[in-house]
């Protein structure tokens, strides 16, 4: 395990786990948190001993959002030349899948966090919400956005405007979610998933996030394109080979990521 200030770090069977570790102020993000995160999964995007990666906060907490303290004296030039929240467009470039393990809290920021993972697992009693409007601002880094894609206008701005919590069950049943076990569970629960995945074709992962990514932001033609693109182009990898010879000849596959 790998203690940076803000987080740890480690891998197992080939997951890489991200642990939020500030729980003085329940892993509120600030900026030194969000580097270390990007700076983390970057580099394990281009680490052949880690498949899929899991970012959690831990038993009690996912996180109660980015750092009031560290913004409370903000202005606005002074966060136009930080543009600090710019940072956050580089976790959506990641090409490895990301999971969040939520426990708890998981507001604001850390919502936006979570949001900006490919699945999430969360316990049957976290709960997540946008509290920002309660301070006078509003989610900066993909919220507004995220959200409304998700769940549709006129739900995604209640739970903006209210800055009320919404229940794990609630999230699931609107698409936020994908799974929610017991709070003791979460985590094995982000791994066993995680496993699964990392056993997986590598490339045909990566292409896979590459095109669902696409058909989120484009027409439907054009995630199309895109989509056949990429189920041409792994034809041109061994794993493709690998993958139907074993199935012709009755055995399991040896994918290599090639
Ligand atoms: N930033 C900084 N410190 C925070 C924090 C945050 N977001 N959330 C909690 N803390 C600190 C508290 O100040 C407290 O510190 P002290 O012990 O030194 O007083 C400690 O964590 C424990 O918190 P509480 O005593 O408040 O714990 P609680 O269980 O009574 O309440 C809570 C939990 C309801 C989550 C409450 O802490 C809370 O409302 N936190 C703020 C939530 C919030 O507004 N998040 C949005 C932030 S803005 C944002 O995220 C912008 C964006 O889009 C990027």
């Amino acid at each position: 395990m790998v203690s940076k200030e803000t987080i740890k770090t480690w891998t197992e069977a080939g997951v890489g786990v991200i642990q939020l570790d500030r729980p003085k102020v329940l892993n509120a993000l600030n900026r030194k948190m969000v580097t270390e995160i990007l700076e983390t999964m970057e580099a394990w995007d281009r680490d052949d001993d880690v498949a899929v990666m899991i970012v959690t906060g831990g038993p009690r907490v996912f996180a109660a959002g980015a750092d009031i303290d560290e913004m409370a004296e903000d202005d606005a030039i002074s966060l136009e030349l930080l543009n600090q929240f710019a940072e956050w467009d580089r976790l959506a470039w990641v090409k490895k899948p990301i999971i969040a393990a939520v426990n708890g809290y998981c507001l604001g920021g850390a919502f936006e966090l979570a949001l900006s993972c490919d699945l999430i697992v969360a316990a049957e009693n976290a709960q997540f919400g946008f509290p920002e409007i309660n301070l006078g601002v509003m989610p900066g880094a993909g919220g507004t956005v995220r959200l409304t894609k998700l769940m549709g206008r006129a739900k995604a701005l209640e739970w903006l405007w209210t800055g009320d919590y919404m229940t794990a069950e609630f999230a699931k049943a609107n698409g936020v979610v994908n799974r929610t076990v017991a709070p003791e569970l979460v985590f094995e629960e982000a791994m066993k998933l995680a496993q699964k995945i990392a056993k997986q074709a590598p490339l045909s992962v990566r292409m896979i996030k590459e095109a669902v990514n696409k058909s989120v932001d484009h027409s439907v033609y054009e995630a199309m394109q895109f989509e056949r693109k990429n189920f041409y182009m792994l034809f041109a990898s061994e794993d493709q080979k690998e993958g139907m010879r074993a199935f012709v000849e009755k055995r399991k596959p040896q994918f290599k990521g090639k």
